[in-house]
């Protein structure tokens, strides 16, 4: 069996990896290519991610940059069609809902290949997310739909998608997460920084909705008043270091670092008092670690991190970080207790899913 692996940006990496171990494992005899769009291409977005998650290096690379939207889509599907041409797979497998993934699904399906979606049928009933808009096409080309928590299927059911094409399977960044532990927990990444296990906010911030408009100096200005109260260690995002260059935002007290490996940035999680951030996957990493997570989104694709874990959605408000100190502080200690079948071992289901069907096709 022919296996091609697309991913692009920093979670896809995260994702992915532990499907293609569990694959290789799998299917040794196969063909496993994995093709790196370069949505992503700094090394602390990239290279760093690939090297410490022990993914091989890409057997294509696709360099296609920033750009808007519609370019950055385009130059994936105008560079990845000849690499299908070319290796002609049996399955494309792309994760999650950046751009890289739609443009692969895409491409592929025009291709008559065989798409695995992983992360399947999250919504945020939110159309003006690109990322919305991302998962709704991809997964709507796709054969095989691994979804990890049970939303995704009422989510994809409702939009007419065949189920048995919709495998729970559970969540393989929590696959890596696991893998990871031994290594992040003797990571000491807040002793680096000289902050107290416990007692600090980790914040990370990158979404458009938020960065690229009028609530960024706004968001930083609460966060330097949370300052006062107990120590924000702040990784940036590219995309939000250029914003608050343009804004010329202070930010008086706040820890910024350039972004950190994920050895590093999960380290720094799990020691975290609290986690403030607009990410999608931090919002289930902080579930399954226990951490308590504040969402400064008006929604969540992962309603099971608010109903099952624990995350709370302060909304898009930057005012109602103000309100963290207090909920921590009223907030109950809590063992963490993972949704089902997050529980480092989805990526061995979907190995057992891709080759019983290799074997039948
Ligand atoms: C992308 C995804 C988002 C995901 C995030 C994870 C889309 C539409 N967005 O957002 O869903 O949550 O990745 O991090 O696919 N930049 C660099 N170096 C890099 C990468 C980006 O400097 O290595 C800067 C560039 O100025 C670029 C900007 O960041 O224009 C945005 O990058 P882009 O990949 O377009 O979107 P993200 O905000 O990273």
């Amino acid at each position: 069996m022919r296996i091609l692996y697309v991913v692009g940006t920093r979670p896809n990496f995260v994702k992915t990896a532990p499907v293609i171990g569990a694959l290789r494992e799998r299917l040794p005899e196969g063909r496993h290519a994995l093709v790196h769009t370069g949505q992503h291409y700094d090394r602390m977005m990239s290279a760093v991610f690939l090297e410490e998650l022990g993914v091989p290096a890409p057997d294509h690379m696709l360099e296609v940059g920033s750009g808007s939207h519609a370019e950055q889509t385009a130059r994936v599907m105008e560079r990845l069609e000849p690499v299908l041409a070319e290796e002609r797979p049996d399955l494309v497998v792309v994760p999650g809902d950046v751009n890289s993934t739609m443009a692969a699904a895409i491409t592929a399906a025009k291709m008559q290949l065989p798409v695995a979606h992983i992360e399947s049928g999250l919504r945020s009933f939110d159309r003006t997310m690109p990322e919305e808009l991302n998962r709704i096409a991809t997964d709507h080309l796709s054969e095989y739909l691994f979804i990890h928590s049970p939303e995704a299927n009422d989510n994809l059911h409702a939009e007419g998608i065949p189920a048995e094409r919709v495998h729970l399977v559970g969540n393989t960044m929590i696959d890596t997460l696991v893998a990871l532990e031994g290594r992040f927990r003797a990571a000491s990444a807040a002793a680096t920084l000289g902050v107290e296990p416990g007692a600090y906010v980790l914040v990370t911030l990158h979404r458009p909705a938020l960065v690229d408009g009028p609530l960024l100096p706004k968001t930083i200005a609460q966060l330097a008043a949370l300052a006062r109260e107990m120590p924000v260690v702040f990784p940036v995002h590219p995309r939000t270091r250029a914003r608050m260059e343009v804004v010329e935002a202070e930010h008086p007290g706040l820890l910024l670092s350039e972004p950190l490996g994920y050895i590093d940035f999960l380290s720094l999680l799990a020691d975290a008092g609290a986690v403030l951030t607009d990410s999608g996957g931090i919002q289930e990493e902080t579930t399954f670690l226990g951490i308590p997570c504040f969402t400064l989104r008006a929604n969540t694709e992962r309603p099971i991190t608010v109903t099952a874990g624990t995350n709370t959605l302060l909304g898009l408000d930057p005012t109602a970080i103000s309100t963290i100190p207090t909920a921590l502080s009223q907030r109950p200690a809590m063992p963490p207790e993972p949704p089902p079948l997050w529980d480092g071992h989805a990526s061995e289901r979907i190995a057992d899913i891709v080759a019983s069907s290799g074997r039948s096709g």
